[in-house]
């Protein structure tokens, strides 16, 4: 007999364990289901964000940065620090327990919110009257039948192909946050968010590190101004970053990999390397899933059809986050997830797709919201440009990281706020007033007429803002 849900989410990552919340939050009876073990084999919800993605990713990124800190910039605060030393197996010990920390807090708000968790593959088996049959198989072994479905299975690393991870030589984002000794040299292919931020962490540590990246361009997607800014930054560290590689054969031997590649010039060139991260891209996951059981619609790509509202293809049946078309964030996920319970609910559910932010948390951080200033030209939008240097804010200067700009991106004629990008120190933080300013439809002048403390980091955004009418106080 099966156990009837009003909701039964598929995925506990962070759209749909939020979905989840929500849908409880809202009197519905509901389930969730995921399948991802911890080492010793049970539960651990959060998804690729909180198992092998955004948390364990920051966690090494901060142990990495306080090494470098004291390598490098302690002497110049007068503090001597000599024979300072990275216990790698330590640093990966703690990142694991930030990553349980989170499994467990995600299960125990699970429980407060009276949503029944299942560890286990969760696969549809067929439509039945007023909703859908869901099998589950692992260490939950049983059928639940929910009414509406949220699909949340996320997305999985995408390999070269001819080139499968087998996380020793050849990683995935996983093999990458489990390696247990620093590389003399580590080689990436793809010089986007996740190779930025790996690449990032095991130059810190001391590897050499070298990022071939197909396209010639860096950072296509970031405002040009910000990503130049940002190029120039990672060149001073070490990280080498070579644009318009053709990749070629990649050998793997018992010492390391062999990748051999076209440079820009159309050069035949070989790189060794003791180990090779892959980020190019992620694909939308749905194995396991037995869509066909139910006709659930895929694209080309493997990601369901969904409209704006996240409907499928099949009345009563969602989905959400990297498993649907947009962009692959946590925040944008758990967005979606909320939603659809709301709408669910008959509620008007909301996600403005316009206002979604994006954060790289290399150092400079590099984060931004809205248009870029060559979206804007191609879209033939006249706009107005104020940037304000990190190099004139005493806050900055105190910290001693005076690296990188914010840039406001304005309607010439309104003054609205188009787009706000930001390189720099702590910019993760600053974003979130340049979205809260667009969600509200601000003009710059708003911004620039708000008191901000002094001395703040968030005194470049408003002088940034002040910038757009040429009238900075401080530059
Ligand atoms: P996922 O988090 O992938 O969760 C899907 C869940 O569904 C998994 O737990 C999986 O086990 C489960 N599942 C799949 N199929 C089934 C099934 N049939 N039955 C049961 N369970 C199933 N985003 C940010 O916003 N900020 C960051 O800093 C950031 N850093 C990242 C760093 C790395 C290295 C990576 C790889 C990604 C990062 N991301 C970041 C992206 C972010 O992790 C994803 O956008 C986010 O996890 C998507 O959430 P989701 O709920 O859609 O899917
Ligand atoms: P990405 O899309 O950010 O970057 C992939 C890069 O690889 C691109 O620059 C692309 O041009 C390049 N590339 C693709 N194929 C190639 C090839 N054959 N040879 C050479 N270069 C090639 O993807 P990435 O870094 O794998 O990350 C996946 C997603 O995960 C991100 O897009 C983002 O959505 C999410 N993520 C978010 C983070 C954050 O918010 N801070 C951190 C890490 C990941």
């Amino acid at each position: 007999m099966s156990k009837q849900f009003d909701v039964v989410v598929i995925g506990a990552g962070p759209g749909g364990y939020i979905a989840a919340i929500r849908a409880a939050q809202l009197g519905f009876s509901v389930a969730c289901i995921d399948e991802w073990k911890n080492d010793k084999g049970g539960p651990a919800p959060g998804g690729t964000c909180t198992n092998i993605g955004c948390i364990p990713s920051k966690a090494l990124l901060q142990s990495s940065e306080h090494f470098d800190h004291a390598n490098h910039h302690f002497a110049e605060h007068g503090i001597t620090a000599t024979g300072v030393k990275m216990d790698v197996a330590k640093m990966v010990a703690r990142k694991d327990a930030v990553v349980k920390q989170n499994n467990d807090g995600i299960l125990y708000l699970l429980k407060k919110n009276k949503v029944s968790f299942f560890h286990g593959r969760g696969a549809f088996s067929k439509a039945v009257e007023g909703g859908y049959e869901v099998q589950i198989t692992g260490a939950a072994n049983e059928t639940v039948t929910g009414k509406q479905i949220i699909v949340a299975t996320g997305s999985n690393a995408r390999a070269l192909p001819g080139t499968p991870f087998d996380e020793e030589r050849v990683l995935s984002n996983d093999g990458a946050l489990r390696i247990g000794a620093v590389p003399k040299k580590l080689a990436l292919i793809g010089s986007g968010v996740i190779g930025l931020e790996m690449g990032s962490v095991w130059r810190r540590l001391g590897a050499d590190v070298t990022i071939l990246e197909g396209l010639p361009t860096f950072l296509g997607a970031v405002d040009e101004q910000i990503a130049k800014e940002a190029k120039k930054a990672f060149d001073k560290q070490g990280l080498k970053i070579e644009l318009g590689v053709t990749v070629g054969q990649i050998k793997t031997g018992k010492k390391g990999v062999n990748i051999a590649y076209t440079n820009a010039k159309g050069e035949a060139v070989t790189l060794d390397a003791d180990k090779l991260i892959v980020s190019i891209g992620r694909v939308p996951n749905t194995i396991g899933l037995n869509a066909e059981a139910v006709g659930l619609q895929l694209d080309e790509r493997g990601a369901i059809v969904v409209d704006a509202e996240c409907k499928t293809n099949l009345p009563g049946v969602w989905a959400v986050g990297d498993v649907v078309r947009g962009p692959m964030l946590a925040h944008k996920a758990e967005e979606e997830g909320v939603a659809v319970a709301e709408r669910i609910a008959g509620q008007h559910g909301h996600v403005n797709f316009n206002t979604v932010p994006w954060v790289i948390y290399t150092s400079p951080e590099i984060a931004w919201v809205g248009r870029t200033e060559q979206q804007l030209k191609a879209d033939g939008v006249k706009y107005k440009a104020g940037t304000f240097p990190f190099l004139a804010n005493g806050r900055a200067r105190a910290l001693g990281d005076t690296t990188g700009m914010v840039k406001f991106l304005a309607d010439a004629t309104t003054d609205e706020i188009l787009g706000v990008h930001m390189v720099g120190p702590m910019v993760s933080e600053l974003i979130s007033e340049a979205v809260v300013a667009m969600e509200f439809k601000a003009s710059a002048e708003d911004i620039a007429r708000i008191c901000h403390a002094h001395p703040s980091l968030s005194e470049a955004t408003k002088e940034a803002a002040l910038a757009v009418d040429k009238r900075t106080l401080n530059f």
